[in-house]
């Protein structure tokens, strides 16, 4: 079975209700394994059987939130070529967090879907549904 990991890190909590609703998205899709998790909590084993990636962090100081840096670095020394990637977040004004996983997991050798899913600070109705489809369609993508 294919297995799509959707991964955050979030300050507020923001980044991480995305990353909620992403997966009920995913898991209305059968035959699709989804693991969701907090960035502090994936292990190497974690994104080496995800066939898919989803990964998500928000904005602070004009960079991606530093919570999301141990599993970067982690990531770096692994092999994730042909691997699915994209990136989501929330964010106030600059936004980096989602064009700098992008070229991260692009650096890494994976195929990115671009641009990402990027949500203005709280996510409303309307961002939870573009969060709920993003999930849907990825998942649904992976069975072809
Ligand atoms: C101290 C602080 C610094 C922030 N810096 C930025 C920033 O530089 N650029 C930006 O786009 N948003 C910035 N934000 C806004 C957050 O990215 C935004 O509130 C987001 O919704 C937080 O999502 P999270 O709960 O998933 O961490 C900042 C917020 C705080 C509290």
């Amino acid at each position: 079975m294919p297995k799509l990991a959707i991964i955050y890190a979030s300050g507020m909590g923001r980044t991480k209700k995305m990353a909620e609703t992403i997966a009920e998205g995913a898991k209305t899709v059968d035959g699709v394994e989804v693991l969701l998790k907090d960035a502090y909590d994936t292990s190497a084993e974690d994104i080496r059987d995800a066939d898919a990636i989803m990964l998500g962090g928000s904005t602070y100081n004009y960079k991606l939130i530093k919570a999301m840096d141990p599993l970067l670095k982690q990531m770096k020394d692994m092999d994730l070529k042909g691997k699915v990637g994209m990136a989501f977040g929330s964010c106030g004004w600059s936004c980096e967090g989602i064009p700098t996983i992008t070229k991260r997991m692009q650096a890494f050798g994976m195929r990115v879907i671009e641009p990402g899913l990027e949500i203005y600070q709280v996510p409303d109705k309307e961002g939870l549904e573009k969060c709920f489809h993003a999930g849907r369609t990825m998942a649904a993508g992976m069975k072809n």
